[in-house]
């Protein structure tokens, strides 16, 4: 990719055509395995969730723009494997930018990028912060591929009865607000705790970069 000193923007990452045959390549593979949509559905979700979320809280039109990015190629690595795909997520981003990569913006999205799995310490950055948001909460049952989710384990159940998924970040409050619709006749909210506790907890520990509240709501009843 050649910017020639000019400013990176969303637009030329999502039409650039090597992370267009990435992340459509990431999809075919899981869409042998019946697994989650990783592909451009899932980055396009996750990138206007994070410009959006970064929208609300009063960041700069930039640091949108830098976590639109950052959303978008974030699972751009499940094209060589799913294990360590943060880090080789950003590796490949770097490699697409190739000689125009020193540039202090492209490390804050390829340092976003590359902890975005790493639910041990908080995110480096609000980008960073953004795209855990992002990405964590994309629990829409339609990205689930198999007809008969019965047969599925009980990740796949729970993101099967997740119906509706909103989140609201609030500046006066300061609080990021996730609101749930649960199909209890598919998997019980205690089901949803289990299997998605550590991702609640990194979820917490996002918001908490971004100086906000976590709340989760789940059938309309306040969790957290
Ligand atoms: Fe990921
Ligand atoms: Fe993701």
């Amino acid at each position: 990719m050649h910017l020639m000193g000019e400013i990176l923007t969303f637009e030329t990452i999502k039409n650039n055509p090597e992370i267009q045959v990435y992340l459509e390549f990431t999809d075919r593979a899981f869409a042998l395995t019946d697994y989650k949509d990783h592909g451009r559905g899932h980055a396009l979700h996750a990138a206007n969730i994070a410009e959006q979320i970064l929208k609300c809280l009063g960041y700069s039109r930039r640091e949108q723009e830098l976590a639109k990015i950052a959303a978008f190629v974030h699972d751009i690595g499940n094209v060589v494997s799913k294990h360590g795909h943060d880090q080789s997520s950003a590796k490949i981003f770097l490699n697409v930018i190739g000689e125009d990569k020193y540039n202090e913006e492209i490390f804050v999205i390829a340092s976003a990028v590359g902890c975005h799995e790493d639910k041990t310490m908080d995110p480096v950055s609000p980008i960073a912060a953004a795209l855990v948001l992002a990405d964590k909460t994309d629990v829409r049952h339609d990205r689930i591929r198999a007809k008969n989710f019965y047969y599925l384990d009980k990740h796949f159940r729970v993101v099967a009865a997740c119906q509706k998924v909103d989140i609201v970040a609030n500046k006066k409050r300061m609080n990021i607000e996730l609101w749930i619709k649960i199909d209890t006749s598919i998997c019980s909210v205690m089901d949803y705790f289990e299997i998605f506790m550590s991702r609640t907890n990194y979820c917490r520990r996002a918001s908490s970069v971004l100086n906000c509240n976590f709340e989760l709501y789940i059938n309309e009843d306040k969790f957290l």
